[in-house]
Parts: C-alpha cells; structure tokens; sequence
C-alpha cells in the first residue's frame, strides 16, 4: 500500500526521491521520508503527513548523497507519527530501509531480536528489518563484496508476509539491495544511474527501460549496474523491457485533477483498448490466448474475481460472457473468495481483474485457483505486474496510467475487453453469432458516443450543484443497471465522503424505501429496454414520497416527473455501463470539488492495496 522510490546515480538523490514520491502520494500519504548516504554516514528525515511537508523540512536542501531511498506510508502497523515513518533504521545506524507490504511475524521477529539486546523505536513490523539485517551482519565474519548482501538475503529468509524492500548501508556506498515478494517493485535504467520505484509512471520521466522482479528476486544495484540474484543468492541474468507510456500520459495534461483527466481520456482508453482485436466483420483474436474449441468446452464454470471498481466490471462480464456463452459465471470479490473454500477445480475457468495488477487478495486468491487446478486469466493495465506474472494467461486493458485512486477509465476499458473476451469465446463455441456481429459494431462505436456523453458535464456539474450537501444518495437499476449503480454508488462515496446505498430497484420494497424521505436524492439508471418499465414503476414509488430524482437513460420515455434527467446516447446493453457510468463519475467528481475535497488522493484510500 505504501509507496517506495530509491535513486542510486551521479546526480543529488533527495530531490529526484522527493519527486517521485509525490507521483507515488496516491499509494499512501500519512507520512512521508528519505534517507541517503551523505560523507557523515546515513542521513534520516522524514516526518506525518504529506510528501509537501517533508519536502519542507529544515535541511533537506544541503543533503548531498547521490544513494537514497523515500518512502510514502499508509499506515498498517503503528498510527501515523514521525517515529512510524520510514525510512527506519537498526540500532548502530548501519542499514536504512524502507518497506512496502506486512511482515506477519513480526512479534515473534522482534521478541528473538530484543532477546538479543535490540530495541525497538517505533510500534511498526517494519523496524525488525534493519535490525534482523543487522543480526545476520555482525554474525558473518567473512567481509567480502558480498557480506550485505547475504545478511539481506538471511533477514528475507526469515520474514513472513510481503515486502517490497530497499535498503542501503554505510559500509557500501556504493550500493543499494532491493528483493520483493508479493508487492511491487520496478528498476529503471539509466546512464551510470538506477531507479527504484513501486510503480512505472513515478519513474517514467526518467527512464523507459525497466527491470521486472520476481518473488525473491535480490538486486544488488551501483551506479551503471544491476546484479540480479536468485533466493539462493544464485547469479542471474535479466533484460530491460522498453515501456512505451509516454511521461504526458502520467501526468494531469492541463487538468485540474486526475480524476477528471482520466475520465475525458476514457474514449482513447477504449479505442486502444479495442486496438485491432477484432473488425465487424472479421473475428475476434486474443493472441495472448489462441483458445480451441476443446480446451474453452472442458470448462463448466466461469469465476470471475477481483476488488472494489474492477469487481463491479467483473459483473458486467458475468452478463455477456453468461448470456452470449452459455456458460455459468460467478463474481466474487477477492478478499471473500480466497476464505470461502470455492468449488473451484480443473473445469473452471477463472479471470482475475485488477487495474494495478498488484492486489493483494486478487493475487492470493488467483494462487488459490491454480492450486485447486484451475486455469487463469489475468486482466490488467500494468504490463509484467504481479498478477499477470501468476496467472497462466494474461490480457491487457490499455488505459494508460491510472493514477486518480478512484477508478474510471480502468473500469470502462475492463468491461469492453471483458466483452470482447465474451464474444471471443462464443465466437470459438459458434454461440450467437448474427448478434455478435451487431454488438461488435456497437463496440466500435463507444469511442464517439463517449465523446458524446462527456458533453453532458456542464449538466450534471450543475445538478451536481444542487446535491453536494446531502447526507445521503440512492443508486438504483435493474439488470446490467444494476452494476453501474453500484460502481456510482462506490464512486460517490469514494470521493465526496457522501453515505450512498445502490440496490436492485426491485428490491426497494423489501427495505430501502423506508429510508426514502421528502427531498432524499435518488440516483436511477435505465438503460435496458427490457427492464426500463419496471424501473420506471420503481421510481415512481421513491417520487411519489418525495424524493428528488437523477435519471440517466438511453430510452426515448416520459420524464415528465423526473427532476432532473441526462439523456445518454443508446447502445447495445452489453456495453451500456461504459456509457452510463460516465454522467456518475462526473457527478462524484462535481460534487466532490464543490465540496472543496481532494479529489485524486481522498481520505484512507489507497490506489494499490498491496496488503490483505
Ligand atoms: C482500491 C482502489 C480501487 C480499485 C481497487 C482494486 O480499492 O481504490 O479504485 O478498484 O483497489 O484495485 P485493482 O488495482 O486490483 O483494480
């Protein structure tokens, strides 16, 4: 969850480390700090709050050092405070390390050290690395090149848990040891230089050409070198991979946020994430998968699992892959479904989503499905990220960075390639196939209709407007609106701190319409003309006691007694939500801004949660 940035080169390291962190703030920022090797030994500052403040700290301009690590927190273990920050350090001031993910055991870690005369400064799991490296340090007696790198790899041995960890140690100041497991970690080439970073955008105005790591992998970095090593401390060789995003693309391009980047970018986030899959009269083609017939028919159940926006996606998934496939498909979202015991086996088919690609339940849950047999499709938007180095298959979304932490275009691009995998896979079946091409034209055509829709911000800003102080907004729909109530519904809460409910419009009798008052806002997408009747009966209930209503449709229906109503452009109810979902996420937006939020970075939330 936190974020981590280390620079080892010829130039000052505490600027680039403080400029990357503020690229990182979205993966945490209740405390921020750096430290570097200065000819005085290893310096240390660091402090609560934002990367501004440390960034304002008394001295941070005269540190010289051209090694450093940084490290924005979102808290796990120990409350925000200068002395849970990291970088930490061990008890003789030798290592500095900062650390990315949860050491489960660390009381037992700690116990053993503080048997052994170590004490601890901080309530953190992560100060029993410096120290446990320290241990393994004074314990070797042989003080050769490799002596660091060994008392890292003996600490690592004995950490449970994950960790993304950088650290540095006065003895050699010339290198830096990085090693991940279950959280990420990239390195970027430079001339006579070297990067680290949680993710690419952070780094990406330096560098495009990066090293991926692997579980277990230690990186023993100097100036123009990287050594790679396996668990057993085994040589091993690595190639850079070129990424091809531009340093632009990450970041806001004129706009006062990401957030609102990221949404009037969703026509290009489609439109690439299209690319050249499929033409309307040609058929689709995965080469990521190259499926048969006999392999795609062996499978009896479709689990699609992910968190938060991308489980919302997954549901749009569920509908076409269910209605044009024929077979049985389940959502569930990761955290539950790696406790739940699934009947998962060799006949299932199991998608993960995940934007970041680093989820921690997703991945673990994506490990639980290929133990219990199953073959398994990761969907991304990070190239070499976690999940898609575990899964048996990978496909990719191209919505460029996504750095807002509430998900927006990510979202659409995952349910137009869960689509377009649904009609691949009815294509190898021989499913369908006059409807398929009518849907593939209505695919090709989002781009423009999300043009489209984007001109209705000025509209929604202004209903917008008249909402942002209630305490209390309603999302409802039926079918494949149903989905998208529940990611508006997610969106709202998310960045205007608004308490927001999505149901079923048909089960509003059952129980929520006891909340409905004089002057309650509800929020109603009708976009399915098999279903917009009885949405509309619905509605009619909550207007008759009273309740001030926001309709997003596509159907030419009578709105006389709505308040207010945003007429999207129509399209096949299998892509809907990546219309309809765009009037919401402006409405999440506007309200959030009219309430003076911070709209990218919003309370307690954090953009990749690398921790379970
Ligand atoms: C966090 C983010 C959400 C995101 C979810 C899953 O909660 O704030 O925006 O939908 O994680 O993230 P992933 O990277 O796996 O799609």
């Amino acid at each position: 969850m936190c974020g981590i940035v280390g620079y080892i080169g010829t130039q000052k390291a505490s600027p680039i480390l403080i400029n990357g962190l503020m690229r990182l703030e979205y993966r945490g920022y209740d405390s921020a700090g750096i430290s570097t090797i200065e000819k005085t030994g290893i310096s240390i500052m660091k402090d609560k709050g934002r990367v501004k403040n440390l960034y304002n700290l008394d001295g941070i301009n005269n540190l010289e050092g051209t090694i450093g690590i940084a490290h924005t927190r979102w808290a796990t273990h120990g409350k925000p405070s200068k002395e849970n920050s990291h970088p930490h350090t061990d008890n003789s001031k030798t290592f500095s390390v900062v650390h990315n993910g949860i050491i489960e055991n660390y009381n037992e870690l700690r116990k053993f050290l503080s048997d052994n005369g170590y004490k601890f400064y901080s309530q953190t799991d992560t100060e029993v690395i410096p120290n446990l490296v320290h241990y393994y340090y004074t314990k070797d007696s042989n003080n050769d090149d490799l002596k660091f790198l060994r008392a890292v790899k003996n600490a690592c041995n004995d950490l449970k848990g994950s960790f993304a960890i950088e650290i540095i140690c006065k003895d050699y100041p010339d290198n830096m040891i990085v090693v991940r497991k279950d959280s990420p970690l990239v390195i970027g080439k430079g001339e006579n230089e070297n990067y680290i970073s949680s993710d690419i955008p952070a780094i990406l105005s330096f560098t495009r050409n990066f090293y991926l790591l692997n579980d277990f992998e230690f990186v023993v970095l100097s100036r123009n070198d990287a050594k790679f090593y396996d668990k057993n401390l085994k040589p091993i060789h690595k190639e850079t991979q070129t990424i091809e995003w531009n340093t632009a693309s990450a970041e806001k391009d004129g706009y006062d946020d990401y957030m609102l980047k990221e949404i009037y970018e969703q026509p290009n986030a489609i439109r690439e994430t299209i690319g050249a899959k499929f033409s309307e009269n040609s058929k689709c083609e995965f080469d990521e998968l190259n499926f048969t017939k006999d392999f795609l028919s062996k499978f009896n159940k479709i689990y699609i699992i992910a968190c938060g926006t991308a489980m919302h996606a997954g549901l749009a998934g569920k509908n076409a892959i269910e209605k044009l496939c024929k077979i049985n498909t389940e959502v569930d979202i990761a955290s539950e479904f790696r406790y739940r015991d699934p009947l998962v086996d060799d006949k299932s088919l199991c998608i993960f989503i995940s934007q970041s690609g680093e989820t921690a339940d997703t991945i673990a849950a994506l490990k639980l499905c290929k133990e219990k047999g199953a073959k398994t499709i990761a969907i991304s938007n990070v190239i070499g990220s976690s999940i898609t180095r575990e899964a048996d298959y990978s496909i990719y979304t191209h919505a460029g960075p996504e750095i807002a932490v509430a998900s927006t275009k990510a979202y659409t691009s995952q349910v137009v390639l869960l689509v377009i995998l649904a009609i691949y896979f009815a294509e190898i079946l021989g499913l369908n196939s006059s409807e398929l091409s009518s849907l593939k034209k209505e695919i090709l055509e989002l781009p423009k209709k999300i043009e489209k829709t984007l001109e209705l911000s000025s509209d929604i800003k202004d209903f917008s407007k008249k909402v942002y102080q209630e305490k209390d907004i309603f999302f409802l729909g039926r079918g494949i609106d149903e989905t998208v109530a529940k990611e508006g519904s997610l969106k709202l809460k998310e960045i205007s701190y608004i308490h927001s409910e999505s149901y079923a419009a048909g089960e509003l009798k059952h129980g929520p319409i006891a909340l409905i008052e004089n002057g309650v806002t509800v929020v109603s997408i009708m976009t399915d003309p098999k279903l917009v009747e009885k949405t509309i009966s619905n509605i009619q209930e909550v207007v008759t006691r009273g309740a001030k209503t926001l309709v997003i449709t596509n159907q030419n229906i009578d709105t006389s007694m709505f308040d207010f109503v945003i007429h999207i452009p129509e399209t096949s109810p299998f892509v809907s939500p990546i219309l309809s979902i765009i009037p919401l996420q402006l409405f999440s937006y506007y309200i959030s801004k009219e309430k003076g939020l911070d709209v990218d970075k919003p309370r307690n939330l954090a953009k990749s949660v690398t921790v379970e």
